[in-house]
């Protein structure tokens, strides 16, 4: 199954660094023209110059394994275009709207998270969360569906987390919110019925991203090497993994590279999981 997306263009909402980043690199390397979001244009630039570099490597390494010359640039990728703008509040939305007016796949990648004894998250906290991680998500979907609609073509996506299922008792807050994407997902499917947009969650399991790292040698033998402890970190912490690895962010970003392509034509409605298991049940 070869993707093409050459033609489309993309917005990954947070994606300076971890799943965003991998997920905007994917969607590049299979030819789409990506946005790139985060909260400061320095942010956003430095992000871009980071994946350009990956990309070559990246390309490089495709040619060498089919043995030499490149083949009538099928693997140039697409652009990188940059859209900073703090997406959780009205203005910062309205930015990343002027720097791109029109996309065919929106990927609501941005999302916090932070453990807090739950009785002790006030009010203000609750709402930042839900304006962060839900409400941006919301707002960018009423700019961007109606156009898709439109077109004929649309894929939008909202990447959610075991925890809309299984909901940390030290992240409630944060559980709230990747629950509530899943009901906005559904009903935003419903809204674009029949219309050739498709409309889906991503339930992402525990992930290798920035900091990951730290946290996993504050719980296990720090003169592990990285392989080692984090299975460790499974075994202890979340032995419910089937996977007992953390998962890569290239592999949640494979999975939302092929819900945005026309070969998941027939998934919407759906929270489809890329969680390693981690959720046990047999669906979603
Ligand atoms: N990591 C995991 O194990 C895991 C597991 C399941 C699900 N997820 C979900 O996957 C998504 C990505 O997680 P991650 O761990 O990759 O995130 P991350 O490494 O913390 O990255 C957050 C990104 O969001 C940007 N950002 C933060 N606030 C913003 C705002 N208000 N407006 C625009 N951009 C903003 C940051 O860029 P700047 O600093 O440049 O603004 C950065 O690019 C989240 O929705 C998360 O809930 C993660």
């Amino acid at each position: 199954m070869r993707i093409d997306l050459s033609g489309k263009t993309a917005l990954v909402t947070g994606s300076t660094q971890g799943i965003g980043a991998a997920i905007a690199t994917g969607l590049a390397r299979a030819g789409a023209r990506v946005g790139v979001n985060g909260r400061s244009e320095e942010s956003v630039a430095a992000a871009i110059e980071r994946m350009a570099i990956e990309r070559i490597d990246d390309e490089r390494i495709d040619v060498e394994r089919d043995g030499g010359e490149r083949d009538g640039g099928e693997r140039d990728g697409g652009d990188l275009v940059a859209a900073p703008g703090d997406v959780s509040t009205e203005e910062g939305c309205e930015r990343v709207l002027g720097a791109l007016p029109h996309v065919d796949i929106l990927v609501n990648n941005l999302g916090i998270f932070g453990a807090r004894p739950a009785l002790e998250i006030e009010d203000a906290e609750w709402r930042r969360y839900f304006e962060v991680n839900v409400l941006a998500a919301v707002r960018l979907t009423r700019a961007y569906l109606p156009g898709m609609r439109e077109r004929g073509w649309g894929r939008i996506q909202y990447i959610a987390s075991d925890s809309a299922v299984v909901v940390p008792k030290e992240m409630i807050h944060y559980g709230m919110t990747k629950t509530a994407l899943l009901a906005v997902s559904r009903g935003f499917a419903k809204e674009a019925a029949g219309s050739g947009v498709t409309v889906n969650s991503v339930i992402a399991g525990p992930t290798h991203t920035g900091g990951v790292e730290d946290f996993v040698y504050q719980l296990v033998d720090r003169e592990l090497p990285w392989e080692e402890a984090q299975r460790e970190f499974m075994r202890l912490h979340r032995p419910q993994s089937l996977l007992q690895r953390l998962i890569e962010p290239a592999e949640i970003a494979n999975l939302v590279v092929y819900l945005s392509s026309p070969f998941a034509s027939a998934t919407t409605g759906a929270a489809v999981r890329v969680d390693g298991g981690y959720v046990d049940a047999i669906l979603p």
